[in-house]
């Protein structure tokens, strides 16, 4: 019981050019157990995306991707599977959450019939009214409550905020035991993607979905994740519990990361010393009209 559930070997990705092949992922090593919520770290380019892509197969078809390695799935080699062996697994046991939900649905679909497909994935004789009853059931749990009229629109008549609740919904309708979440809700605005990280977090603890967690966002990261991978130029550079990753990074790369992490929590302002009288003297006098100048 004790083997991970997702297990990936000395991962390579090259994308051929004119120039020839340009290596992208040299040889990534990352395990997530079930129920463990694992972070990838890095910066823009640095593979995070393809890495999440290569698990969900999306580019077993592109003809300009190299990629070996052994990506073990619930003991299942992954990488050898077939096209519908895959399919099969998508939306059902390893769902993906990406940075925009906008267009990460389908336009032309309203949202209660987007629902009904993926519910077909896992059930394929489900009936619709049972597939309305389920979906209620969800967006009710990401916080939606006027569940009918979300399911009656179509993805462009909800805000971004509405649709990456969705799509929670959707990614977590089928109890997958893997959640690939890449970025999300990096393209809302602050606070309704705290809103929204948090109802995702509090449903994967619910249901015990592993998560691989990718983020530039290191103060999200740290509230998130139990472990975490740092990666860097296609290299997993350091690994560890989220603690000893923020309290104590070892490679220069982490260091530099957190180095650059404004610290507005934690520390707070710096303590001044206030005792002068100085403090009440304005040094500036700010005479109406002209530009603040003019030492006192
Ligand atoms: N389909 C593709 N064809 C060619 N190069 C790609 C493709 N997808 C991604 N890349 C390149 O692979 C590198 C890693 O990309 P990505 O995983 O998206 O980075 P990030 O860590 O920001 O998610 C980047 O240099 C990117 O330009
Ligand atoms: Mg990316």
């Amino acid at each position: 019981m004790n083997n991970p559930l997702l297990k990936i070997t000395n991962l390579e990705l090259g994308f051929n050019t004119f120039q020839g092949e340009h290596k992208i992922l040299h040889g990534l090593n990352i395990h997530i157990k079930a129920g463990e919520r694992v972070a990838l770290v890095g910066e823009s380019g640095s593979g995070k995306s393809v890495t999440a892509r290569i698990i969900l197969g999306m580019f077993d078809e592109l003809t300009s991707a190299n990629f070996s390695g052994d990506i073990l799935f619930n003991e299942q080699r992954l990488d050898l599977m077939t096209k519908a062996q895959k399919h099969s697994l998508r939306g059902k046991e390893i769902s993906m959450i990406f940075q925009d939900p906008t267009s990460s649905l389908n336009p032309t679909f309203k949202i209660g019939q987007q629902f009904y497909e993926v519910l077909r994935t896992a059930n394929p004789k489900i009936k619709k009214q049972a597939a309305n009853k389920i979906a209620i059931d969800w967006l009710h749990k990401v916080a939606i409550t006027d569940a009918d009229r979300v399911l009656n629109s179509y993805a462009f008549q909800l805000s971004g905020g509405m649709n990456q609740r969705v799509m929670i919904a959707m990614a977590l309708v089928n109890k997958p035991s893997l959640l690939l979440a890449d970025e999300p809700g990096t393209a809302l605005d602050v606070t309704v993607q705290a809103q929204t990280l948090n109802l995702m977090r509090e449903l994967v603890t619910q249901e015990n979905t592993a998560v691989l967690f990718i983020s530039h966002n290191l103060g999200v990261v740290r509230e998130f994740a139990d472990r975490v991978y740092i990666i860097y130029k296609g290299r997993i550079v350091e690994q560890g519990k989220t603690h000893d990753i923020f309290d104590n990074p070892q490679h220069p790369y982490t260091q530099a990361l957190m180095a650059a992490v404004p610290r507005i929590t934690g520390g707070g302002i710096p303590e001044i010393d206030d005792t002068s009288e100085r403090y009440y003297d304005p040094i500036f006098i700010h005479k109406g009209g002209e530009e603040i100048g003019d030492p006192v």
